[in-house]
């Protein structure tokens, strides 16, 4: 027998079951965000590798160990995005986005992908919702506030309750790297104690530690007392504007000043939102402020900020999301060669007046071809055979009461089945 070839590690199929969770999911995500202004981009899944290394940052798990390189491409250096906003930036500098709009509010729906050790809640290639508001003099702490208000509502929206939200602020650069020296300092004793990833993170980028998953890490963190004594006197303004904004507009959060996140390019904002029956890999979506990356990457001084949402992350916390129930409207049976040419015309007919039609192009009995009518939930059926052919009749059967009846077609003129069949509707 053939070798059967499964599904990469780490990613799946979507199957049809399953399909009208991701399309309803969508379908809200698109509303509300048309309600809020933002409009769709699209880019490439693959962008040169140095984007992201110069966003994400060198020393971000994401750039170090998961970035999925393409082979074959050496000499340019290609590989799929982990992530969305590093091509938005790109591609808001590139198309010059900041000579057309003052303010470009963007979002995007698509496929991520990082080279992670696959387990429940973490894939290979996963998707996100993502959104991303970019423009020159657009550091306001009340669309901060916004951005973080829309992420919350689209989460319920989707049916998604009991998440928490956490924020904090990482300040200026020069507030971030007080932040890291302070953080130095403080765990400059333990140092000798911390996993050998975060002895290497103390020198490269102190701030990851506060993210290791190992036990005594996270104890040696957890004892830390940080306070916000790093931001400025402004950034403290700023943050409290931020926190007034979301009680304005009804978000519960809570502060937390060890939050940092794992990619490079935040300042001022960070905020995750965490659904406690994830287990382990809990970050429903995560987002902030990027005051610095499109300069950094050779853009205008535009500021920048925005979320990301993980769609799989979204459905297991949904919790047994509806099964598709599947339905169809017309479903023709033709029992013989002669019988298949109308069935396909009278297909034809009915899709023309948007009849949700299907034919049976399967060669077993009525009884089985019936049977699997049921099956499929067809509101109605239409036989074709030798006797329907010599009358000029289709029997036209409904499922729901099972009457039956015999419907006239003269010389291919369907209007009879059209006729009956909106009836019913
Ligand atoms: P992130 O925290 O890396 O942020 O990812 C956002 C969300 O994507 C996570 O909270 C999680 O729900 C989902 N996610 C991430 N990795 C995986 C994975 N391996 N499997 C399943 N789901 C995953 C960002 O990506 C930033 N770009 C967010 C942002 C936008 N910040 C500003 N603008």
């Amino acid at each position: 027998m053939a070798k059967k070839i499964s599904v990469p590690r780490g990613t799946t199929d979507i199957l049809p079951a399953e399909i009208s969770t991701w399309q309803n999911i969508e379908q809200i995500t698109r509303k509300l965000l048309g309600i809020y202004n933002y409009k769709e981009i699209r880019t490439p899944i693959y962008e040169e590798t140095d984007l992201f290394q110069r966003s994400l940052g060198q020393t971000s798990d994401v750039v170090n160990k998961q970035l999925l390189q393409l082979a074959g491409d050496k000499k340019e250096g290609f590989s799929l995005r982990p992530e969305g906003t590093a091509s938005v930036v790109r591609s808001y500098i590139e198309q010059g986005l900041d000579r057309k709009e003052a303010l470009s509010k963007l979002y995007y729906i698509g496929p991520m992908f990082r080279g992670e050790r696959p387990q429940k809640g973490r894939l290979r290639q996963f998707h996100q919702i993502g959104v991303e508001a970019i423009g020159v003099d657009s550091c306001s702490p009340y669309l901060d506030a916004e951005i973080i208000s829309l992420s919350v509502k689209l989460l319920h929206l989707i049916g998604l309750e009991g998440f928490e939200l956490k924020i904090n602020s990482l300040g200026t650069v020069e507030d971030k790297n007080n932040f890291s020296s302070i953080l130095k300092d403080n765990l400059n004793d333990k140092r000798k104690d911390l996993c050998s990833d975060c002895q290497d993170r103390y020198d490269r980028n102190v701030f990851r530690i506060l993210d290791c998953k190992n036990e005594t890490c996270r104890d040696i963190v957890h004892d830390l007392k940080i306070g916000n004594d790093y931001l400025s006197d402004d950034s403290k303004e700023y943050f409290n504007r931020v926190k007034d904004g979301l009680v304005d507009l009804d978000v519960s959060f809570e502060v937390d000043e060890k939050l940092v996140r794992g990619l490079d390019y935040y300042t001022h904002t960070v905020f995750e939102i965490s659904d406690s029956n994830l287990g382990s890999q809990d970050a429903l979506g995560a987002g902030g402020r990027y005051s610095n990356l499109v300069k950094q990457l050779g853009g205008p001084n535009a500021d920048a900020v925005g979320f990301a949402l993980g769609i799989e992350r979204m459905i297991l916390a949904l919790n047994n999301p509806a099964e598709d129930t599947k339905t169809l409207e017309v479903f023709i049976i033709a029992l013989d060669e002669k019988s298949f040419k109308i069935a396909v015309q009278l297909a034809d007919a009915l899709r023309k007046e948007d009849i949700q039609t299907d034919v049976s192009y399967r060669s077993t009995s009525l009884k089985a071809q019936m049977k699997f009518a049921n099956k499929i939930n067809a509101r109605s059926v239409v036989i074709i055979g030798e006797e329907e052919l010599k009358e000029n009749v289709v029997t036209f059967k409904d499922m729901e009461s099972s009457d039956q009846l015999s419907l006239k077609i003269d010389n291919n003129e369907f209007s009879s089945v059209i006729k009956q069949i909106k009836e019913r509707e």
